[in-house]
């Protein structure tokens, strides 16, 4: 439905009009957006929720490298509103059918001087929050330009208890912080070296998604984006206790982004409710993304369960060389003569036994592929070719194998962040992976980037990582990937880009002090909010004095909790993470992977607090199963299960996985 409001001609004619506020509500009311401009001719926007202010006056625009800048001394052109409230059925998820009921405002901009120059302004204000974004039409005066920044303000109302991770231009893999907003200039570091590849912005800031809980009333809020393309990530600068502004991931010259007219930024986005729930049942970023291309084919798109030559290395046992001596000893750890070559076709073949007797549709291998022994923290350009195994590995014949048994190889291509190299071999790699039958590629990302001085979130690598996720969509492909930009809900237009990790994963736990209990709570609240990770739970023996005898080190978890992250971080594909063999010593608790789903008809968020517990509620897709799933922090807490999600007078029989006192 769309209607061009009168308004707009009136706006031209008059002065006066023009000082009015534009305001649009929420299809039920609760949200009401105020746009203006301000006595400068700034653009402003300001979010009430129940008619508490949530975002106060916040000005918006963008600094150019050259020519004048697009802050300020703006009319409004035109203005014209649409609504939208229509169902769309994922092709996986949390739940079979997602409501997308919006009203949306599109505010045309012109400067006042000679060069006119245009922007447009769209707000979409959904019953849960806000997404706006800013348009560049086709125009004389503004062609092919270079942001400077972009300079959106979040005027916060009151003081607020945030969870967060400090700004970065290339990790996301950070262990939360939870603190006042105004502590932020208080930075601390939490073994924040641990990390391989960091370059922290020299001021006070934070990355998106950040989640906030106000301290007078409660309120929860998220800020973040969704539909991040062509364009650098956004962090948001500290300005004070209540002030954050944007600012973008700038390339090698540092440059933000470049821009050719027409063209667009990503949705910027505002998820305000009264419950903690109500952020984690927000479809506002997914909703906010384009819909797949009809016309692709998305029939081999399957979520799964899989299993991998994968912790053996990170917990010293395997190597992913096939010359073991060197990573033993650039582990630090004094295992040379025990850890072997995990990516045999001995092993392989293994764990495709393991994965067809368990249900499993795929087995990860890491470390088949040649160039090893080449990398590990050398900024180099060549290292791997992605397609020439190690002489112990017959990667023709385990993949036949694994087809044979009705299980796909995920195969692992290691970027080690060149990603001049990567690109050269991309094709043939994917193009290797279709000849033997492999149906889902996993990328990792680790270390500095190459081209040198480019970062893991800038333009140019958000340009990459969306080429190769339609690169593998018209190659037939899955695609899983470690360390690149946080998620902005892309999984809708590339539903084979399955999941990414883009935030501290469990394998933190294997080899630094490890993730605090409160992590698995708080990223629900944050790294989730732009679509599903890869966290790769399901550890069993949690001691790292089992690998390494004096190591101190072990995953803050219990059994039951490994578990229940099934449940509560959401992802189409789930790693049953642990050796394969530990599973054996505990197959009571490795029943319940055995039996998780992985997609989903329906959702119910059952409770949850960020940094202190997440229950969740999930029916499995085509089935009356349901499995709930509840992680807490450090802390014991009590909390009842609501079981009125269940059909009335049905019988059902419970299967309780819980831990010991
Ligand atoms: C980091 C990834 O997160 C991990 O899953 C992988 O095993 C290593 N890089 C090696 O590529
Ligand atoms: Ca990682």
């Amino acid at each position: 439905m769309k209607q061009l409001l009168q308004l707009s001609i009136l706006l031209l004619a008059s002065s006066t009009l023009l000082a009015q506020k534009i305001k649009i509500a929420s299809p039920n009311g609760n949200q009401v957006l105020e746009f203006s401009l301000t006595e400068k001719g700034a653009p402003s926007y300001a979010l009430a929720y129940k008619n508490k202010a949530v975002v106060a006056q916040s000005t918006m625009g963008f600094e150019l490298k050259e020519g004048g800048n697009l802050l300020e001394n703006f009319a409004i052109k035109a203005i014209d509103s649409s609504s939208n409230n229509t169902n769309w059925k994922p092709i996986w998820g949390e739940e079979s059918s997602i409501n997308n009921n919006y009203k949306e405002v599109r505010i045309g901009l012109q400067q006042k001087d000679k060069d006119a120059r245009q922007i447009l302004i769209t707000f979409r204000i959904f019953n849960d929050g806000l997404g706006f974004k800013y348009d560049f039409p086709t125009q004389k005066n503004l062609f092919h330009f270079i942001l400077a920044d972009e300079h959106t303000q979040f005027n916060l109302v009151g003081e607020h208890r945030i969870w967060w991770l400090p700004g970065d231009y290339d990790t996301n893999e950070y262990p939360p912080r939870e603190s006042d907003l105004s502590e932020v200039p208080n930075y601390k570091s939490k073994g924040d070296d641990e990390i391989f590849a960091r370059t922290p912005i020299t001021k006070p800031s934070v990355q998106t998604p950040l989640m906030l809980k106000r301290k007078t009333d409660n309120l929860y809020i998220n800020i973040h984006e969704a539909g991040l393309r062509n364009y650098s990530a956004m962090n948001l600068f500290y300005k004070n206790n209540s002030k954050l502004e944007s600012t973008l991931v700038p390339d090698a010259v540092g440059n933000m982004t470049y821009m050719v007219a027409p063209c667009n930024t990503p949705w910027r986005t505002i998820i305000v409710g009264e419950k903690a729930t109500d952020m984690l049942a927000s479809r506002t970023i997914l909703n906010l993304n384009e819909p797949v291309d009809a016309t692709v084919n998305t029939s081999f798109i399957k979520p799964m369960k899989y299993v991998g030559i994968w912790w053996g290395m990170h917990v010293g046992k395997n190597t992913w060389d096939y010359a073991t001596s060197q990573v033993a000893s650039q582990n630090g750890e004094n295992q040379a003569s025990k850890a072997t070559h995990g990516a045999t076709t001995a092993n392989a073949k293994k764990h495709i036994d393991f994965a067809a007797a368990n249900g499993f549709g795929g087995v990860l291998i890491e470390g088949w592929n040649t160039g090893w022994e080449d990398w590990f923290g050398k900024w180099k350009e060549d290292v791997f070719d992605f397609t020439t195994a190690y002489p112990d590995f017959d990667v023709a014949e385990v993949n036949r194998y694994a087809k044979s048994k009705g299980v796909t190889i995920v195969t692992h291509l290691e970027t080690s962040g060149s990603i001049t190299n990567f690109e050269r071999y991309a094709d043939t790699a994917f193009r290797q992976m279709v000849r033997f039958g492999s149906d889902a590629c996993k990328t990792g990302y680790v270390g500095k980037i190459i081209p040198r001085g480019e970062h893991h979130d800038g333009q140019w690598m958000v340009k990459h990582y969306e080429r190769m996720a339609k690169k593998t969509l018209d190659y037939n492909l899955m695609l899983v990937a470690h360390e690149p930009v946080r998620p902005t809900g892309l999984h809708r237009t590339y539903p084979n880009w399955m999941a990414c990790e883009a935030a501290r994963g469990n394998e933190f736990n294997a080899w630094s002090k490890g993730n605090e209990p409160f992590h698995e709570t708080v990223l629900p609240f944050t790294r989730l909010m732009g679509g599903p990770m890869d966290y790769t739970p399901g550890i069993f023996k949690i001691k790292m004095s089992s690998y390494w005898p004096d190591s101190k080190n072990q995953v803050h978890t219990t059994l039951a909790k490994q578990l229940a992250l099934y449940i509560t971080i959401y992802s189409p594909v789930q790693m049953a993470a642990d050796i394969i063999d530990n599973y054996a010593e505990k197959l009571d608790a490795f029943q319940f992977i055995k039996d998780v789903a992985v997609d989903w008809d329906k959702t119910v968020y059952l409770g949850a607090e960020p940094g202190d517990f997440v229950t969740i509620a999930r029916k499995a897709k085509g089935t009356e199963n349901w499995f709930v799933g509840s992680v807490t922090d450090e802390n014991a807490r009590a909390q009842i299960i609501d079981c009125s999600f269940l059909d009335k007078g049905k019988t059902y029989e419970a299967t309780v996985y819980a831990d010991g006192a």
